[in-house]
């Protein structure tokens, strides 16, 4: 079992960006599924924990200028420590990480931030994911195995093919009908929890699917752990471009999260989160 323990709520990166070694790329639907060698990482990263990622070679602007590096969750480690993330492509960034090839070099800092805890003992796992957010929680279920229930949500069926990614049969919820049920995974959430007696939700996905989650789980006293978004530049707690807040008062989502316990948001709402 590889959810933190109370007492050590992280894994810790080395120091400094190192090189993993692109080993495939491949098409998944609506997204692409980067995978890399990270043989000098550590090979426990905690379900939730993220990392810094850059292309080694052409990382940057025409005008020349290098960007920062863009956060990611991983989606699943191997024993070899190869990782697997889940692309969407949004901006230059993203773009950039969708083409890389086999044999290219990917600088990665990581694995970074606070993930998910296990849950509350005798609480049956809700994995609750939306779109490019069901990525964290495929490595939840290599954890949990058949204890979990998944309930994943997408835009269309180009995006539902990363459901392909999870083990058994994830339900899912579709906006155009065209893969499973028609509406939004807070449905079949709602329909999970009436045939749960004791649940504990494990959420990702755009802001306004978390603060639905969070408002559900709120009325229904049911425990639940969300993995928010917000603009990172550094990853490590210096540059304070993540903060969001909480009812405790702002936190940096990089160190403090990027998942949070749900009472102790206000909001999933948060700025800058989701996309
Ligand atoms: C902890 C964490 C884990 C993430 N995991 C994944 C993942 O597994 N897979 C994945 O595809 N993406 C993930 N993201 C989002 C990813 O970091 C952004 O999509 C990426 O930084 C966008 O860079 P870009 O240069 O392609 O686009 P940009 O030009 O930087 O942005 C394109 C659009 O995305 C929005 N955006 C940019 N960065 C973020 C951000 N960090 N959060 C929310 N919106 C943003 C912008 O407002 C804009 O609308 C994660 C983000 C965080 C913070
Ligand atoms: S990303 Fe720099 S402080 Fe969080």
């Amino acid at each position: 079992m590889r959810f933190a323990p109370s007492s050590e709520p992280r894994t810790l990166a080395p120091l400094g960006r190192r090189t993993a070694q692109v080993t495939a790329n491949r098409d998944l639907g609506a997204y692409r599924l980067v995978s890399a060698h990270d043989a000098s990482g550590p090979r426990d990263p905690r379900p939730g924990q993220f990392y810094m990622l850059a292309a080694e070679d052409r990382w940057g602007g025409e005008d020349g200028r290098p960007f920062v590096p863009r956060a990611f969750s991983f989606a699943r480690v191997r024993e070899d420590g190869t990782l697997d993330f889940l692309l969407e492509a949004v901006g230059p960034g993203t773009r950039r990480l969708a083409e890389l090839e086999p044999g290219e070099g990917l600088w990665l800092s990581g694995p970074l931030g606070i993930g998910f805890s296990a849950a509350p003992e005798g609480a049956r796992p809700l994995l609750v994911g939306g779109g490019i957010g069901t990525a964290p929680l495929v490595c939840v279920q290599d954890e949990l195995g058949e204890e979990a229930e998944v309930l994943i949500g997408f835009r269309s069926s180009a995006h539902a093919a990363a459901a392909a990614l999870f083990a058994g049969a994830p339900l899912i919820a579709t906006d155009d009908g065209s893969v499973g049920r028609r509406g939004l995974v807070t449905e079949l959430l709602r329909g999970a929890m009436d045939r749960t007696e004791r649940a504990a939700v494990f959420a990702c996905g755009p802001a306004p699917m978390l603060e639905a989650v969070r408002a559900l789980c709120a009325e229904r006293d049911v425990p639940a752990q969300l993995a928010l978004e917000s603009g990172m530049a550094c990853g490590y707690g210096a540059c304070f471009g993540c903060v969001v807040p909480t009812r405790g008062g702002y936190v940096r989502l990089c160190v403090d999260g990027p998942v949070l316990d749900a009472a102790d948001l206000e909001s999933a709402l948060v700025p800058g989160a989701g996309h």
